[in-house]
């Protein structure tokens, strides 16, 4: 059994996705058995709570700097002995201990299709403003393994999503989400929980 973590720090969307696959059997062999965000606020707690799933934030604003921050963080989630860590929306950059305790164990998705429309700067809305603004047809999502650079990891899943006329980066940002993101990310976890990517 796949213990899971996810890392949150907004409306959890992509986290409660996780969650109903899990519950509905989309998901096998696989359990979300933790959630950490570094937002108090975040309604992603709610919805670990809810699910009964151990929540906590855990914030840089809590530590004296940042490498206080980053280790406390990687030491909590070597702790709770989790064999994938889900990036769901987690805004804070990944240390580099983090990513030599868990290689390869870390998942991120990402709204575009990298190599397109990713790196620094591109989360959230701005990847939507700044695909409208390219004028492209065809967007979508990437889940892709987490390494020392941004969005570069090796792609696992992706999928692609309709640019329409009239379309705002928030109308596209739910298509993406809707379309994409919610199918990608419960499917790359049951994928690597069932040793479809060769990783186990
Ligand atoms: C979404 O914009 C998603 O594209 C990105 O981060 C946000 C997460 O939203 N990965 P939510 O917190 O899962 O609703």
């Amino acid at each position: 059994m796949l213990r899971v973590g996810v890392l949150v720090s907004g409306g959890g969307t992509n986290l409660q996705a996780i969650l109903d696959a899990v519950k509905s059997g989309k998901i096998t062999n696989a359990e979300v058995v933790y959630v950490m965000s570094n937002n108090a606020d975040a309604y992603a707690l709610k919805r670990a709570e809810k699910a009964g799933v151990e929540a906590e934030c855990m914030s840089p604003k809590q530590f004296p700097d940042r490498a206080a921050f980053n280790t406390a963080m990687t030491r909590r989630l070597i702790e709770k002995k989790l064999d994938l860590i889900v990036l769901a929306g987690f805004l804070v950059t990944i240390p580099p201990e983090m990513i030599q305790a868990f290689r390869g164990r870390i998942i991120n998705i990402h709204p575009s299709l990298i190599p397109s429309f990713c790196g620094k700067g591109y989360y959230g809305l701005k990847v939507h403003e700044k695909a409208l603004e390219r004028g492209v047809k065809v967007t979508g999502a990437t889940v892709h393994v987490v390494d020392e650079d941004l969005d570069h990891g090796p792609i696992l899943l992706q999928k692609a999503v309709e640019v329409l006329p009239g379309d705002t980066p928030e109308i596209l940002q739910r298509r993406v989400m809707e379309q994409a993101e919610w199918i990608l990310l419960p499917a790359a976890i049951d994928g690597i929980a069932n040793g479809r990517f060769g990783q186990n």
